[in-house]
């Protein structure tokens, strides 16, 4: 039993830590989605695949319905000039990474959106 067990937390914590894998992070057959999915994993993902620092979740419908109701110019402008939200929380300019191009961010902007409309219409 306590083997089992053992077992059981160390496949789930190596599927968690190996965040290219994470079958949550949905892959779409769109390119532009694809390299997005990549920028978001190399850039994003450390603060929004869990939540840290009140970053939103895109596997949590109630945390991104408001912020798609705001429509993507605002979130492009956000993500690139950084933004504090009502509860003092800090989405950091470029998600603190200088040498992403504007290009690169929406991407990753686009990407997030993708996998959070996913969500909430399967959670529906
Ligand atoms: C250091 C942690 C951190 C990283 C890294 C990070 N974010 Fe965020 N992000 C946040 C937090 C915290 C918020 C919530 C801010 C608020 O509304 O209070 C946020 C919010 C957002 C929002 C919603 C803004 C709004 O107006 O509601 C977008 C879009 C976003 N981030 C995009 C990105 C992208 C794209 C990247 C990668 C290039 C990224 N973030 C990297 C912490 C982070």
């Amino acid at each position: 039993m306590a083997l089992r067990a053992t077992l059981a937390c160390a496949l789930a914590a190596a599927s968690m830590t190996a965040a290219g894998e994470n079958a949550a992070y949905r892959q779409f057959a769109d390119e532009h989605l694809a390299a997005g999915r990549s920028l978001w994993i190399a850039n994003c993902e450390g603060c929004h695949g869990y939540g840290i620092a009140g970053a939103p979740v895109p596997m949590e419908p109630s945390d991104w319905r408001p912020r798609l109701a705001k429509g993507r110019t605002v979130l492009y402008d956000h993500a690139i000039n950084g933004f504090f939200g009502p509860d003092d929380t800090l989405m950091p300019e470029r998600g603190g990474n200088p040498e992403l191009t504007d290009a690169q961010v929406k991407a990753a902007v686009d990407y997030m959106t993708a996998l959070a409309g996913y969500y909430i219409q399967q959670k529906r």
